[in-house]
């Protein structure tokens, strides 16, 4: 009988094929195919260089195994495999257990843990289209939401499925595989998109999607879907995500942090609340980081959101003569009214955008937590236990 051992693995459900933990191990331990990405036993050595970079956490997941799970195996994967029953005996599985203790702990002080979706949330589809049989879709528009003049030039793009079954949840993201190959020879891999549509479609009813997209320099994904044109095809995989997700509940209460193309869900989650029948009784706070207001994604559809559903923040890091704002500043110079979400059990927070906002939202909220007597990382991780706190930054 083998002895037991810890196996790295990835959550296939939760994974949103960003290839972000692909491209960092430094020992080329992690591959995919068509379907998955996967950890080879063989090559991980627990390194845990791709535990902080993965967004969703679903990198962070260990079965202690007599066999190892093959790679062919793994590939298979929808879902997980429970954790089976070891027959190492006592001892073994003691040390063993105590071993994990110690990596997970380890595991999770990097990736911030794990996420889990809101409890009233729907159930997301995942992965319907793999990068061996994606989607051709239809550019309908692009439109760009940035003023001319402005240094940063960020799209609204429409994209119709042409028929093609791609239920989308709001908050969930899309692939857009670029023509063409990388530098080595290789096909490029799907470039990640938040979806920034409702459910029900960008036009409701119509089968299409739409995208908030920045150009950014030398991005090859960003500069091509940003230079497409109206009939142009695209090539694309998913939906991808199933924990940043609304939560159906209408009572549920919002807070939502972002800075840029970080708006995309809110916007989808705000349309979708704004096209509910019977509307929602839990209202939303949204705090919103950019340079200029010029180069705030939808800054003028967004004034014209009624407060009574969508309280609204914008923090601007670039204004002339105006000292520079973040997002977390905003919420510092409104306190009370983010301490008063804290408080509510009925409150989720939703942080999403550039990697860097995070440790200064994190202390900004811990802050907030703390002067109202609640212990912010006890607080925090309850509130991601319960499917209350998602951050998605890039
Ligand atoms: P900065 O002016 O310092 O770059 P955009 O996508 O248009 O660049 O917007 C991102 C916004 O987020 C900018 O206002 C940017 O400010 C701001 N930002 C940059 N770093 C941080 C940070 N660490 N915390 C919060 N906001 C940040």
């Amino acid at each position: 009988m083998n002895k037991p051992l810890k196996q790295h693995l990835i959550d296939p459900e939760i994974c949103i094929r960003c290839y972000t933990c692909e491209m960092t191990c430094p020992i080329q331990a992690i591959t995919h195919d068509d379907m998955n990405v996967v950890v080879d036993a063989d090559k991980c050595n627990f390194c845990m260089d791709c535990i902080p970079v993965c967004p969703t956490g679903s990198i962070d997941e260990w079965r202690v195994v007599e066999t190892p799970y093959s790679l062919d195996e793994q590939f298979e994967w929808t879902e997980l495999p429970e954790q089976a029953e070891i027959s190492g005996g006592d001892d073994s599985t003691e040390a063993l257990d105590e071993a994990m203790a110690a990596l997970l702990a380890e595991a999770h002080a990097g990736a911030g843990g794990k996420s889990v979706a809101p409890a009233s949330a729907s159930k997301p589809s995942i992965n319907l289209h793999t990068i061996g049989k994606p989607v051709t879709a239809r550019v309908q528009g692009n439109y760009r939401l940035t003023a001319e003049g402005s240094d940063s030039d960020v799209r609204h793009i429409i994209l119709d499925m042409a028929g093609a079954p791609f239920p989308v949840l709001e908050g969930q993201s899309i692939g857009i595989i670029p023509p063409g190959t990388d530098a080595e020879g290789k096909p490029h891999l799907p470039r990640l998109y938040s979806v920034s549509s409702p459910r029900d479609g960008e036009r409701p009813g119509y089968a299409n999607v739409s995208l908030t997209v920045k150009r950014e320099p030398h991005g090859v994904g960003s500069n091509y879907v940003c230079d497409l044109s109206k009939g142009d095809e695209v090539q694309v995989t998913g939906p991808f995500g199933a924990t940043f997700l609304l939560p159906d509940d209408p009572a549920a209460r919002l807070l939502m942090i972002c800075t840029g193309t970080g708006s995309a869900p809110f916007r989808a989650f705000t349309m979708r609340r704004q096209r509910m029948s019977a509307g929602a009784a839990g209202d939303m706070v949204l705090f919103f980081g950019a340079r200029t207001p010029d180069s705030l994604p939808y800054f003028g559809p967004l004034k014209k959101v009624p407060d009574s559903l969508l309280k609204k923040h914008f923090a601007f890091s670039r204004v002339e003569g105006e000292e520079k704002q973040y997002v977390q500043d905003r919420m510092r110079a409104h306190e009370d009214e983010v301490a008063e979400l804290l408080a509510d059990p009925n409150t989720h927070i939703y942080v999403c955008g550039l990697r860097g906002m995070e440790a200064g939202v994190d202390e900004a909220l811990a802050n907030i937590a703390e002067s109202i007597g609640l212990p912010w990382v006890t607080t925090r991780d309850a509130m991601r236990a319960e499917g209350r706190y998602h951050v998605e930054t890039y």
